[in-house]
């Protein structure tokens, strides 16, 4: 079956990058994400497919909350190392990141981000390496307007590499 899917068709596929967020027993942490979207209207709901190994999915699955900080195409490469090829179990990411807190006591991150988006987990999907988190969206607004960070900006302009926690990942052997 596999060698029928080209992995090509796959790259086809578009997204943005985002800065998914959560909070635990007082401890902030976030990780970027580039699988977010929207899934209804009314009401507004959001999702993420967050890998099991990372941090932000046990403070996801704990908290039953979340924001996701919609990143600026200027964003530098150096922010998207910090959150994208480093875990919270070894390094405190919001030390020295720009942020507040939502109404519902999650961290936003608004350092580099356009808008963000503030949600209580209503669902869950249990993937395998991944879970899909539901999200109905409290709250989202507008910090300013630069354009939006897509992921093939970030491919073509930042070079940028994907780990293979991303549920893009594309493996070298199959
Ligand atoms: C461009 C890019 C996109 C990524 N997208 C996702 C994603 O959608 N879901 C995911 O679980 N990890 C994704 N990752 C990987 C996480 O950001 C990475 O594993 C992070 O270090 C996890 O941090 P944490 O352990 O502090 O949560 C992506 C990384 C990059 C560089």
């Amino acid at each position: 079956m596999s060698e029928s899917i080209n992995r090509e068709a796959l790259k086809k596929l578009s997204y943005g990058l985002y800065i998914v967020s959560s909070i635990l027993d007082g401890k902030k942490n976030g990780q970027l994400a580039n699988t977010v979207f929207q899934v209804t209207s009314e009401p507004p709901q959001v999702a993420i497919s967050l890998s099991k190994n990372n941090l932000t999915h046990e403070y996801v699955e704990k908290s039953g909350i979340f924001s996701v900080s919609i990143l600026s195409e200027s964003t530098p490469f150096a922010f998207i190392g910090l959150f994208g090829f480093r875990s919270g179990r070894v390094i405190d990411k919001f030390e020295k990141t720009g942020h507040k807190f939502g109404i519902s006591g999650c961290p936003i991150v608004i350092e580099n981000a356009v808008s963000a988006i503030e949600a209580r987990v209503v669902k869950k999907i249990d993937n395998g390496s991944h879970t899909l988190f539901i999200g109905e969206i409290i709250n989202a607004e507008i910090f300013g307007n630069d354009r939006a960070m897509t992921y093939s900006f970030y491919q073509e302009n930042l070079k940028g590499k994907t780990p293979k926690d991303s549920p893009t990942f594309i493996p070298l052997m199959e």
